[in-house]
């Protein structure tokens, strides 16, 4: 039976017709960039996570830098991040010419190690990234502790865990702002590219408001270089109904992820979630002995069973950073990462038929 990471339409089809309507809605308001459907997305999404505010932007991507630009941060800074997580983390950072210092991980949750941060900050430092990996978030009562000593800015790459929470705190809402991504396969995916900056900080919010159409306040009158970061009303307006589903969609996340815990007993190493998170397992990651895993892959794949590695290469060790100096063995816990994750599929619909499938094929 073939099983994809994620069936979409089949997540959405309870709201297909409301989907279709918001969209020809748009088509016919002929207001296509930023306008009502765009404030009023960031309206509800802002008291959704119980911030102050929310600017949406192009993507996660942009919603990084445009944070990053309204922090000010420029060439030479550094900042401190985790390794082990998609590359927009910290190709962001190398892009306003800042430096990405990278920290391993714990060996459990994947996210940053805290006790390792304070050993990597120098004078240059001016802030620190820890990446929510997976719907969970770092121990950012350490992280938030550290900076703090340090007198450095946080910011939250939320991009995988809109509504995760630590001890009882929503993401986003802990350091100085957090960068949310709506790419399809994120919890709250839309129908393209989009992200958003979250801060309850509201002087901060304007900045990126400004910073997100090329700093241009008045409209034609520049104090800062800004760019083009804004959303399209062609996603607001379905993002602000895919919203409404969140919850239910991470309940059958939850769900999925409580039976396979059960099932993969013996089997496999299950995602493991520190006291005080509550993730919303936006991916579902097993480890296993990294010599098994090229054989599970091969019977996933011959199944037509969706699995694939987040992340196969960290990103001390990637090409274009290079430069940075870094060798291999230099950030041991995010290297064995590397060779033993193996994503599966956590699609809120998933049936029980389809998860014991697919641990019975790991299983082999
Ligand atoms: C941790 C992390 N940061 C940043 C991003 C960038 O988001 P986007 O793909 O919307 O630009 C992603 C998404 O893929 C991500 O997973």
């Amino acid at each position: 039976m073939k099983i994809p990471m994620l069936n979409i339409p089949r997540m959405q089809s309870e709201i297909r017709d409301d989907l279709a309507a918001s969209l020809l809605k748009v088509l016919d308001s002929g207001q296509y960039i930023n306008g009502p459907e765009v404030a009023a997305f960031e309206a509800e999404l802002a008291a959704y996570i119980g911030a102050k505010g929310a600017v949406a932007v192009s993507s996660g991507t942009d919603a990084l830098i445009v944070a990053m630009m309204a922090l000010g941060v420029k060439p030479g800074d550094e900042i401190i991040t985790t390794p082990y997580t998609f590359f927009a983390t910290a190709g962001s950072i190398a892009r306003l010419g800042a430096v990405p210092v990278f920290v391993d991980i714990v060996p459990g949750t994947f996210n940053i190690d805290p006790a390792q941060i304070a050993a990597k900050i120098t004078a240059k430092t001016v802030g620190i990234v820890p990446v929510h990996l997976f719907g969970q978030c770092a121990d950012m009562s350490a992280v938030l502790k550290v900076a703090e000593a340090h007198n450095l800015w946080v910011l939250e790459d939320a991009a995988q865990a809109i509504g995760a929470k630590w001890q009882g705190q929503m993401s986003c809402t802990m350091g100085k702002a957090g960068c949310l991504s709506f790419f399809p396969a994120k919890n709250l995916g839309g129908l393209g590219d989009g992200g958003a900056v979250i801060s309850n900080d509201l002087e901060f919010i304007e900045k990126v408001k400004v910073l997100r159409e090329h700093g241009s306040k008045p409209r034609y009158y520049h104090h800062f270089i800004g760019g083009n970061f804004r959303m399209d009303a062609l996603q607001a307006a379905p993002l602000r109904i895919k919203l409404k589903a969140l919850d239910s969609w991470v309940t059958g996340r939850r769900r999925v992820a409580g039976r396979y815990n059960e099932l993969l007993k013996g089997i496999a190493k299950v995602p493991v979630i520190a006291e005080g998170a509550e993730s919303v397992f936006n991916q579902y990651v097993i480890r296993v002995d990294k010599a098994a895993r090229p054989a599970i892959m091969e019977r996933l794949k011959a199944a037509d069973i969706g699995h694939a590695i987040y992340y196969p290469v960290p990103l001390h060790l990637q090409p274009c950073f290079s430069n940075l100096g870094y060798k291999a063995g230099d950030l041991p816990v995010a290297e064995l990462a590397a060779e033993e994750s193996l994503a599966i599929p956590v699609d809120p619909k998933l049936s029980d038929d389809e998860i014991k499938e697919i641990v019975n094929i790991i299983k082999g």
